[in-house]
């Protein structure tokens, strides 16, 4: 990934120590659920990536859908505003539903989604994120499965994008300073 490089001076985590947690996350869930069967619904556009990882380290029959939620713009803050841009195709009643997302950050997002699907009366929801910036959450809501806890700073990579691109950075990395504040 030469050609992407200029965009980052730092990676936090490195390929390899992601395909690590994704195997510690996938085997916490096939453990947590053992017998049952799971419904993994992934949160577009971010967490196409590590949706692809995931359901490959969880040792159980499941499903997936996916839903995308619009809520930032090209903006690096969030508006708080909530969109629901597309929907699941089933009805929920007889599911264990995990929410996978890359990132939460405000927890906005999660919680607008979380109680979406809480409403429509599943067996369960649960929510996995890749990562966490808990010191940024603006509601209280808190994931059942965390990847790696991160600081506040603004994360490509790993299918977190800077203004739509960077989301195929193999690495967890740092955009720099300049791209963003110029
Ligand atoms: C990111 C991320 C979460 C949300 C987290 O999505 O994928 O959905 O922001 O932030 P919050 O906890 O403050 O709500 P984004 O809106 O950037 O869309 P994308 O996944 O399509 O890039």
């Amino acid at each position: 990934m030469n050609e992407l490089s200029k965009y980052y001076d730092k990676v936090l985590m490195t390929e390899e120590e992601i395909k690590k947690m994704v195997a510690r996350l996938g085997a916490e869930i096939t453990r947590d659920y053992a017998g049952k069967k799971l419904f993994l619904i992934c949160v577009l556009k971010g967490g196409f990536v590590f949706m692809a990882d995931l359901v490959r380290a969880i040792d159980l029959p499941l499903e997936v859908d996916f839903i995308a939620v619009s809520s930032y713009g090209s903006s690096t803050k969030t508006s708080g505003v909530v969109r629901l841009l597309k929907d699941i195709d089933k009805p929920l009643n007889d599911k264990h539903v995990l929410i996978v997302e890359d990132i939460m950050d405000s927890g906005l997002t999660l919680n607008y989604i979380k109680s979406m699907f809480v409403n429509r009366n599943p067996l369960s929801v649960k929510v996995c994120t890749a990562f966490d910036k808990p010191e940024r959450r603006k509601v209280d809501i808190t994931p059942d499965y965390v990847g790696a806890v991160i600081p506040d700073e603004f994360v490509i990579g790993y299918g977190l994008d800077y203004d739509g691109i960077l989301r195929n950075l193999p690495d967890l990395c740092i955009l720099k300073r300049d791209i963003y504040e110029k």
